[in-house]
C-alpha cells in the first residue's frame, strides 16, 4: 500500500481563511471603518518587489485600503524616518511595514525603532519583540504567525512537542520559537554554529527550517513521522523553485510537510492581513 504524504497546503488554508477575513472587513466597513495597510519600499530589490506586489494583491482582494510608498534607492534616512512618523500619525493607516532589506546607507535598526509598536504589523520593533517573548504580543511577525495559523488549521497541537528550529533570524527563527514556546512546546533553536546539527534535528517532532539553502535538509536529518515546516524559497541546480528541505528525499518519511511553493509563503501574507484587520477592529471598537 502506498501512503501519500500529508501536505500542509498553505495556499488552500489561505484561500479558506480569506473568506472569513473578507467578512470581517465587510463588518468593519458597515461600521464606517476601512482597514488601512501601508508598505514602504526602498529601491528596486526584485525579490522585495514581488513580495510587495503579492501583499498588495491580497490586501485589495479582501477590501483593505493598500498604500504603497515607493522611494528611490537614493532616499535619505531622514526622509524615510519622516515618512514613518507621518504614517505613525495617520488615522487611516492601521498598520504599516518597511520592506527589508533597506539600502546600506540607511540604518535598519533606526528605521524599525521609529515605527510605532501600535502599528507595527511586522512585529519587529524592540517593544513588539519584548511583548512577544513575555507572551502578550500586540502584533506578531507574519511568517511565524502564519506557520501557527496553518498548524492550527490542521489541528496540530504543539503542547509538549519537541520543536527544533533551524535558523535564528529576527524575521523567522526567533519569533517562531517564541510563539511555539507560548504554546507549551519544548523549543530548540539551532544555527550555522550548531555542532552535531543532524543529531538535534533528528529528535524533533516538529522541524522548522529557515536557512535559505536549497534542499539542505535530507532524510537523515528528520525523525520518522515528524512534521516538517519549510520556510525556504530557493532555486535548485536547474533554477527551479525549491525549499531548504529536500522534499523528495524526506516525503515518505514524515507525517506532514509543507510544499514549496504553496506552503508557508501564502500564510505569511494571510497573517499580515489578519493583523491589519485585527487592529482595525480595535479602532472600530474604540
Ligand atoms: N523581507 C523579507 N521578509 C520580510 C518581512 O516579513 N517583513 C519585512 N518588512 N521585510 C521582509
Amino acid at each position: 500500500m502506498v501512503i501519500s504524504v500529508n501536505l500542509l497546503e498553505g495556499k488552500k488554508v489561505a484561500t479558506s481563511l480569506d473568506e472569513t477575513m473578507t467578512k470581517r472587513v465587510q463588518v468593519l466597513k458597515e461600521k464606517g471603518v476601512t482597514p488601512g495597510l501601508a508598505v514602504i519600499l526602498v529601491g528596486d530589490n526584485s525579490a522585495s518587489a514581488v513580495y510587495v506586489r503579492n501583499k498588495k494583491r491580497r490586501a485589495e482582494k479582501l477590501g483593505i485600503d493598500f498604500q504603497l510608498i515607493h522611494f528611490d534607492t537614493t532616499v535619505t534616512e531622514k526622509e524615510l524616518l519622516s515618512k514613518i512618523n507621518e504614517l505613525n500619525n495617520d488615522p487611516a493607516i492601521d498598520g504599516f511595514i518597511v520592506q527589508l532589506p533597506v539600502p546600506d546607507h540607511i540604518d535598519e535598526d533606526k528605521v524599525i525603532e521609529a515605527i510605532s509598536p501600535a502599528k507595527d504589523v511586522d512585529g519587529f520593533t524592540p517593544i513588539s519583540v519584548g511583548n512577544l517573548w513575555i507572551g502578550t504580543p500586540l502584533t506578531k511577525p507574519a511568517t511565524a504567525s502564519g506557520i501557527l495559523m496553518m498548524l492550527d488549521y490542521y489541528n496540530v497541537d504543539l503542547d509538549g512537542k519537541n520543536v527544533v528550529i533551524v535558523g535564528r533570524s529576527n524575521i523567522v527563527g526567533k519569533p517562531t520559537a517564541a510563539l511555539m514556546l507560548n504554546r507549551n512546546a519544548t523549543v530548540t533553536i539551532t544555527h550555522s554554529h550548531t555542532k552535531n546539527l543532524k543529531e538535534i534535528t533528528s529528535k524533533a517532532d516538529v522541524l522548522v527550517v529557515a536557512i535559505g539553502q536549497a534542499k539542505f535538509i535530507k532524510k537523515d536529518y528528520v525523525k520518522d513521522q515528524a512534521i516538517v515546516i519549510d520556510v525556504g524559497m530557493d532555486r535548485d541546480e536547474n533554477g527551479k523553485l525549491c525549499g531548504d528541505v529536500d522534499f523528495d528525499d524526506v516525503k515518505d518519511h514524515v507525517s506532514m510537510i509543507t510544499p514549496v511553493p504553496g506552503g508557508v509563503g501564502p500564510m505569511t501574507i494571510t497573517a499580515l492581513v489578519d493583523q491589519v484587520i485585527e487592529l482595525a477592529e480595535g479602532r472600530a471598537n474604540g
